[in-house]
């Protein structure tokens, strides 16, 4: 291939890949936006595999092939409930992928170059293989948590701020010990900034506590980005700066506006502290609600359901468990077929990835024009006659407006109470995934319906499609 047919074919790539980050931010062009997404990728892999500097294709197609394989087995099999995991287990592939290019690149290529030149191809190996190092340990820990394998109480070394420091300095330090080495002898400097920074991925995501991890893959994943910004200045290939771009400037964003939704910094996210264990009922930090807990039968919320006119649907992370959105979905379907005005509200951060819910909803065939954001549906709740919270716990606990000592306080919820009556579908009482109690459930205007989602309301649609 030409060097002008692959710079043509690069373009359109690039061209592609902003039409499918616009077309990701609507659900109606969300899958039109995968085809662009997928389509550009596909065009990127075929130009850069027949580029004229490549030309080992056994070798290359030895490590192409059992990693398509393996990538598309691993991504049918996932759930949707482990999508996080995978996100940041792909993003420390990424990480890793640029310490390799970037050791691999400085071995190659310093010998051929001298001046300014040489200097600045250094200074990118250095970033890269820096911002990779971190991405790939960072990733790792947050794979490792968000996966159970480890504990999603953050780790608060004393002066962990001083360490994090230092671990900087040492990378600066070696940078400059790198960038004045003599050709090939900077090697020792790099790589062992390469541990240095690994260390620092470590530290940084074990000190993110489980509340704040949506943030911390969201920030990894921004991390990736530029990661592969910088192998693409490594290697003087265009797409994969463009490419890098986008994705770490799209990840800063979400991180931002993630931070927005959970009332937090985003420095304090990234120094981590908040979020203990998930789904453990805890009294820190928050006052132990008051009141009494009122149960309720299938047949009461039935009852509660077929009295009601209006009627706002708010899902959380147990309906993603439950897989109880099929059931919801038929429930709603009967319900709009009486004419009763039923709409979901969704908090931007509920379940466990960003979009989780209305993805969820989006299989079922929820019309998308029901499916409301926190920020359009929160001031209807005091004229709904009833709320059906399913799954959902921290998205909707009062005690972020009301509790000043809660840990989750000021973060916006889905005012859920001040609806006639809330119906909430849980195992239990156990807190979210924030660790805190929740005192919607000791509400006089709550019923509690205790029990699996799915086989709760499998049951109450049972007894909605008689009557
Ligand atoms: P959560 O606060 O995590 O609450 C989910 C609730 O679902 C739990 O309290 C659990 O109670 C219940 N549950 C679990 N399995 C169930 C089942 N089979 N049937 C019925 N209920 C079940 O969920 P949320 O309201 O969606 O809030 C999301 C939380 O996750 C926030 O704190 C958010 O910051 C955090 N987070 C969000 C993301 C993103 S980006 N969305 C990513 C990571 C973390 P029982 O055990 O009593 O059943």
């Amino acid at each position: 291939m030409s060097n002008n047919l692959l710079t043509v074919a690069y373009v359109a790539a690039s061209a592609l890949f902003i039409l499918s980050l616009a077309g990701l931010s609507s659900q109606e062009t969300a899958r039109k936006g995968n085809v662009y997404g997928i389509v550009g990728m596909l065009i990127a892999f075929i130009a850069t595999s027949f580029s004229p500097g490549v030309t080992e294709y056994g070798r290359l197609g030895s490590v192409i092939l059992p990693g398509a394989v393996i990538g598309a087995i691993v991504a049918s099999r996932v759930a949707m409930t482990s999508m996080p995991q995978l996100v940041a287990i792909l993003h420390s592939f990424v990480g890793a992928a640029a310490v390799l290019v970037g050791i691999a690149n400085y071995l190659q290529l310093e010998q051929f170059q001298t001046g300014i030149e040489a200097t600045i191809h250094q200074l990118e190996v250095f970033i890269g293989v820096f911002i990779g190092a971190v991405t790939f340990t960072g990733s790792v820990i947050a794979f490792g948590k968000l996966q159970g394998i480890i504990g999603s109480k953050p780790l608060l070394l004393p002066g962990r701020h001083l360490l994090n420091l230092g671990l900087l300095g040492a990378s600066v330090w070696l940078g400059v010990q790198f960038m004045t080495a003599i050709p090939l002898s900077g090697l020792q400097p790099l790589l062992i900034m390469a541990a240095i920074a690994s260390v620092l991925g470590i530290h940084l995501v074990m000190a993110i506590g489980g509340a704040d991890m949506p943030v911390a893959i969201s920030m990894l994943n921004s991390y990736s980005g530029w990661t592969a910004a910088a192998a693409g200045f490594m290697l003087s290939n265009d797409l994969l700066i463009i490419t890098g771009a986008l994705v770490g400037s799209s990840g800063a964003i979400l991180s931002y506006i993630m931070c927005k939704a959970m009332n937090r910094s985003f420095l304090s996210v990234i120094l981590g502290g908040f979020g203990a264990g998930a789904g453990v009922a805890t009294t820190e930090g928050s006052a132990q609600p008051t009141g009494e807990v009122t149960l309720a039968t299938v047949e009461e919320a039935v009852e509660v359901i077929r009295n009601a006119k209006t009627i706002i649907i708010v899902p959380g992370y147990g309906m993603a468990v439950a897989q109880a959105q099929y059931s919801l979905s038929e429930i709603v379907k009967i319900l709009r077929l009486r004419g009763v005005q039923v709409r979901f509200g969704i908090h931007p951060v509920a379940g466990r990835l960003p979009g989780h819910m209305n993805v969820l909803l989006a299989e079922t065939n929820v019309p998308y024009d029901i499916v409301l954001e926190m920020d359009e549906i929160n001031g209807d709740f005091a004229k709904t006659d009833a709320v059906l919270v399913v799954g959902a716990n921290d998205t909707v606990n009062p005690g972020a407006l009301e509790n000043p000592t809660s840990p989750i306080a000021g973060m916006p919820v889905l005012e859920v109470w001040k609806a006639n009556t809330v119906v909430v579908m849980k195992r239990s009482l156990a807190s979210g995934y924030a660790g805190v109690e929740n005192p919607l459930f000791y509400k006089d205007n709550t019923r509690m319906l205790f029990g699996d989602a799915r086989k709760n309301l499998d049951a109450i649609l049972g007894q909605l499609s008689y009557v």
